[in-house]
């Protein structure tokens, strides 16, 4: 406890530093409001600095019959105990002011001595993190989604082969959903202020990882009870995705949303009460959902789930790893669809089939875009961040950690893990993120110093008249690594590639 005197003196300073979110303030000079005044302009990192964490774990234990006598659990009572206001409920309820926070001059808060700065960070955070929960809400828009994989749009403009294998299209994305929600119910965590600073990116990540954790867990796990009753939905190629995935992600949010009030209840959900979502400070300094980013980013990740199940149902591939400059021996793919990263460059490709019955050379089909790639930032794509270069990096950060094995069930353990131990922030990625796309790769450089034979065919431009030829092990000089990647890529027993090699490539 400070001497009064020092309180005092204290107090009469102005407080510059900054003011809690709803204080009174005008233009950055505050009036003095008490000790309290000197926590304000609080940072995420003074949560761990002054062991709020274990200060709110004691304060809870102490306080158990205080939050069973309340009606509303532990916002009242944490209200009544820091405030001496039992009404502080942070429910979500239609009310707009039942979680506003009058800390300057509050004669309750300003008698607590060394507790007034982890009960103000309590208060603070609590009051962020309903903040939150009614950002998440109207970031969770699905206008795009409805428009990009409508009825006839999505499975006409990505799909040309005639098996539909329609069912278990749906399932794969169906499968994917909980995850990606997950992913927006995290980021939309992370805050405005937080996007776009790169360097600090990792630090945000680590900072967030518990409340991460706990809000991606809390919306796979609202996303999978709304998944259940569609999950045998039947399906044709032209059905209304964007309809399907709309009412889902709506009604999962309405679910997860729903958590702020058994949150600040002191109630469990799924599994984590109000604690993990406040830990490290994560919602200290929260400035508010940032509403484009995340609507942005979950529909590039939901159009793009749902274009790379068509992809993997037709002969769409990855080929490169070559030098950005080509020119090695292995002929060139189409410069202006060149992605270049790291150095190598890496085109995306699909083996169109004949469509006429021919006895030219066309009867072997060609090389050209895949379906719907011109389609891409266009009409009803043109509001929705996905590209090749997206493609390409999704498609080769899931090849580089499993191959061509890459299932729903990895990029759920992944984003996981991302979101936990703090390695990334999944959600800032959109449709680049790993596993979002999973179009498979073969990694041909180690074509440039073999003898397969035509091996300066083995890439090729677009066109009507390009037809690579394959006549060895083309990916990273492994047979077995080649006939997975044919499989993957829906060309087993496909003779194109190879008819015009003297000895059976082997694949
Ligand atoms: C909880 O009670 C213990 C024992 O009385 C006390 O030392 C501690 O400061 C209390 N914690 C809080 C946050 O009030
Ligand atoms: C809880 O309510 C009961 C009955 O009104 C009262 O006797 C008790 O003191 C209250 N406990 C606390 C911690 O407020
Ligand atoms: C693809 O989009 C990203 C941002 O979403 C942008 O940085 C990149 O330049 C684009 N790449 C291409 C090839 O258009
Ligand atoms: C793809 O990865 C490269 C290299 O890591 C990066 O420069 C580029 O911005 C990424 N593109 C997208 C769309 O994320
Ligand atoms: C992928 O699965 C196949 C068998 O299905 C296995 O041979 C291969 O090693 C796996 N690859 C990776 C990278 O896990």
């Amino acid at each position: 406890m400070l001497p009064t005197v020092a309180l005092t003196a204290l107090a009469l300073l102005p407080a510059v530093h900054g003011a809690p979110s709803s204080s009174a303030s005008l233009h950055g000079v505050y009036k003095r409001c008490g000790a309290i005044s000197q926590y304000y302009g609080q940072h995420q990192a003074d949560w761990d600095t002054y062991d709020t964490q274990g200060w709110l774990d004691s304060w809870w234990t102490n306080n158990t019959a205080l939050m069973h006598n309340n009606s509303v659990g532990f916002a009242g009572a944490f209200g009544q105990w820091a405030m001496g206001n039992p009404d502080w409920s942070c429910q979500d309820d239609g009310s707009s002011t039942d979680c506003d926070l009058n800390l300057c001059d509050n004669r309750v808060l300003n008698s607590r001595g060394k507790d007034i700065r982890p009960a103000y960070y309590v208060l603070e955070s609590v009051n962020r993190l309903h903040t939150y929960f009614g950002g998440v809400r109207e970031a969770f828009d699905t206008a795009g989604l409805g428009a990009a994989l409508s009825k006839d749009q999505w499975a006409t403009t990505f799909y040309e082969a005639p098996d539909q294998r329609s069912v278990n299209i749906l399932k794969e994305v169906l499968a994917a959903l909980g995850t990606i929600i997950g992913i927006g119910a995290s980021f939309a965590g992370v805050g405005l202020p937080l996007l776009g600073v790169s360097e600090a990116t990792s630090a945000v990540a680590g900072a967030w990882a518990g409340a991460g954790a706990a809000a991606y867990g809390g919306g796979v796990t609202a996303a999978n009870i709304m998944i259940g009753p569609h999950a045998d939905d039947t399906f044709q190629k032209s059905a209304d995705l964007g309809g399907i995935l709309g009412e889902i992600v709506v009604d999962s949010i309405k679910s997860f949303t729903s958590a702020n009030n058994q949150l600040v209840g002191g109630q469990e959900y799924n599994n984590e009460d109000i604690r993990s979502y406040l830990s490290h400070g994560a919602f200290l300094e929260f400035q508010g959902v940032d509403k484009n980013a995340v609507t942005d980013s979950m529909t590039a990740m939901l159009v793009g789930t749902s274009i790379n199940q068509l992809y993997r149902a037709q002969k769409v591939f990855i080929l490169g790893g070559g030098s950005c400059d080509d020119n090695e021996g292995i002929g060139s793919g189409p410069q202006d669809a060149k992605i270049c990263r790291d150095g190598k460059a890496w085109y995306l490709y699909y083996w169109q089939e004949d469509d006429v019955l021919s006895i030219t050379s066309h009867q072997w089909g060609w090389v050209i875009s895949p379906p719907g790639v011109s389609q891409l930032g266009q009409n009803e794509f043109s509001d929705i961040p996905l590209n090749v270069s997206d493609i390409i990096n999704s498609s080769l950060d899931a090849f580089n950690v499993a191959g061509y094995n890459y299932t729903t069930a990895t990029a759920q353990s992944r984003a996981e893990d991302a979101i936990t131990k703090g390695w990334a922030i999944p959600g800032a990625y959109g449709a680049a993120w790993e596993g979002i796309f999973t179009v498979p790769v073969c990694d041909v450089s180690a074509a440039i110093s073999s003898s397969f034979e035509l091996k300066q065919f083995i890439l090729q431009p677009y066109g009507h008249d390009s037809r690579p030829c394959w006549c060895g092990p083309i990916c990273s000089g492994d047979l077995q690594k080649t006939k997975a990647f044919i499989d993957a890529a829906n060309m087993g027993g496909f003779d194109s590639p190879k008819h015009l090699c003297n000895s059976d490539p082997g694949y």
